[in-house]
C-alpha cells in the first residue's frame, strides 16, 4: 500500500486485489495514450489526410472534416470505444471500493480536523446546473451526488481515486504547472492572499499552500462532498486551506481581496455564460496590483485540427457538454468585458507539469497569442488578467 500514488490521511484503503485492479487501469490508460493513441494520429497523418488531400486537392480544413474521415474507421471505432470502456472501469473500480468503507471514510474526515483551516458548507446552497444534472466525465453522481449518508465524503473519494489511475503526472500537477508559470512569469510575485476557484477535493490548492506557506489561502467549489473531503485531506497533510462551498460566480468575498486568483480547469466544466460570470468575479475580488490564471487545456485554434478531433471526442462520448464550446470562446473578450486594461490582459500558453511525458499533446506552431514566445511542446491554455 505505501507504494500507492497520491497518498494521504484520507485515502482509502485498498485491498490486494483492489491494488492490481487500480495497477489494470492505470496499464491500459498507458497503453491507450501511449500506443493506441498514437497509432490512430499516425494512421490520420499517415494514410487517412494523405488520401483526403490526393483526392480533394486540398487539406482538411478544420475538426467537422477530420471527424467525418475518420469516425468511420475500424481504427478510430476501436480507439474511441476502449478509451470509453477504460474510463468506465475506472470508476467502477473506485466506486466499489469508496461503497464498501463510506462509513469509515465519513468518520475519518471527521477525525482529520486539526483546526489549521475551515470548512464552511452551506446546507441551502443551489449547484449551478451545468453540475448538479450531469455525471460529468461519465463520473457516477458527479461532484455533489450527497448519497444516504449523512456528511458523505464520497465524491470527493472518488475523483482523487480516479485522477491517481487518470492522470499519471504528479499530484497536483495542474496547480504545479500555474505555479511553474507564475515563476517564469512572475519571479518575484508573493502572494499574501490567494483564491483557488472550483478545488474539488484540493489537488491544486494544496500545492499553493505548500509553495507559499505565508500566505492565507482559500478555495471554493460547489460540491460539498468534495470539499469535506478536501478539507480533511488538506489537514492531514498539514496545510492550512479554508475551504467554502461557494459559487465562483458570485462569492461572499469583499472587492479587492486577493493577490491571486486562480482555478485549474474548472472552465470548460462550466457554460459560457457562467464563464463570463467567473471572469467578472475574479476581477471584482482581485486587489489591485492582483494576478489571474485559470488554467485548462488549450482553446481550438492553438492546436492542430486532429487534436480539435480528439478534443471534440471528449464532448461527444465523455459526457463533458461545454468542452468543444468552451475553446471557441472569445476569452480575451470575456476579461475586456469584465473590467481588465487591454495591455493588461492575455492569452498564453503554460508547461505543463508532467516530467514522465505520459500525455503530451501537440500545440501548433500557428497559436497566436502567446506575445511570441516559442510554444511549448505542451500547453496548458491559460488566461491571464493583471488588475
Ligand atoms: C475538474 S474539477 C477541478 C479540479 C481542480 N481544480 C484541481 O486542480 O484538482 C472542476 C470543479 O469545479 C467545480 N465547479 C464547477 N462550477 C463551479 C462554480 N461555478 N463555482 C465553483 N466551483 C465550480 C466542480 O464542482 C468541480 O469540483
Amino acid at each position: 500500500m505505501s507504494n500507492q500514488p497520491f497518498q494521504h490521511g484520507m485515502t482509502p484503503h485498498l485491498t490486494h486485489d483492489e491494488i492490481a485492479r487500480e495497477h489494470a487501469v492505470r496499464a491500459m490508460r498507458f497503453h491507450l495514450y501511449g500506443q493506441v493513441s498514437k497509432g490512430t494520429r499516425a494512421y490520420f497523418g499517415n494514410v487517412v489526410a494523405p488520401e483526403f488531400e490526393k483526392a480533394q486537392k486540398r487539406k482538411l480544413e478544420d475538426r467537422a472534416e477530420v471527424r467525418k474521415v475518420m469516425e468511420g474507421k475500424t481504427y478510430t471505432k476501436f480507439h474511441l470505444s476502449l478509451q470509453r470502456s477504460v474510463q468506465e472501469v475506472m470508476w467502477n473500480t473506485v466506486v466499489e471500493n469508496v461503497e464498501r468503507q463510506l462509513p469509515e471514510l465519513n468518520q475519518r474526515a471527521k477525525d482529520c480536523e486539526r483546526n489549521l483551516g475551515s470548512l464552511k458548507l452551506d446546507p441551502t446552497f443551489e449547484i449551478p446546473r451545468y453540475v448538479a444534472n450531469i455525471d460529468i466525465h461519465c463520473m457516477p453522481g458527479g461532484y455533489g451526488n450527497e448519497g444516504d449518508l449523512a456528511d458523505s465524503v464520497a465524491a470527493g473519494a472518488i475523483y482523487d481515486r480516479g485522477i491517481s489511475m487518470y492522470q499519471q503526472a504528479a499530484e497536483g500537477e495542474l496547480g504545479l504547472s500555474v505555479i511553474r508559470y507564475l515563476q517564469q512569469n512572475f519571479p518575484t510575485f508573493k502572494p499574501a492572499k490567494i483564491l483557488d476557484m472550483g478545488c474539488t477535493v484540493g489537488m491544486s490548492t494544496v500545492r499553493y499552500a505548500e509553495t507559499f506557506p505565508d500566505a492565507e489561502i482559500h478555495a471554493i467549489d460547489v460540491a460539498a462532498p468534495c470539499l469535506r473531503y478536501g478539507h480533511a485531506r488538506a489537514e492531514s497533510k498539514g496545510q492550512a486551506v479554508h475551504f467554502s462551498q461557494q459559487n465562483a460566480e458570485c462569492t461572499n468575498f469583499a472587492d479587492n481581496t486577493f493577490d491571486l486568483v486562480v482555478s485549474t480547469i474548472l472552465a470548460h466544466e462550466t457554460s459560457t455564460h457562467a464563464w463570463h460570470n467567473i471572469i467578472k468575479e475574479s476581477y471584482r475580488v482581485l486587489k489591485p496590483g492582483g494576478v489571474m490564471v485559470h488554467a485548462d487545456l488549450p482553446q481550438f485554434v492553438d492546436v492542430d485540427v486532429y487534436t480539435q478531433f480528439l478534443f471534440g471526442n471528449e464532448t461527444k462520448f465523455n459526457n463533458e457538454p461545454f468542452w468543444s464550446t468552451f475553446r471557441t470562446i472569445d476569452l480575451k473578450k470575456a476579461m475586456l468585458d469584465a473590467g481588465f486594461a487591454d495591455d493588461k490582459c492575455f492569452l498564453d500558453l503554460a508547461e505543463r507539469h508532467d516530467p514522465g511525458g505520459f500525455r503530451n499533446t501537440k500545440v501548433s506552431t500557428a497559436a497566436r497569442t502567446h506575445g511570441g514566445k516559442t510554444p511549448p511542446a505542451f500547453g496548458w491554455g491559460v488566461q491571464v488578467g493583471l488588475k
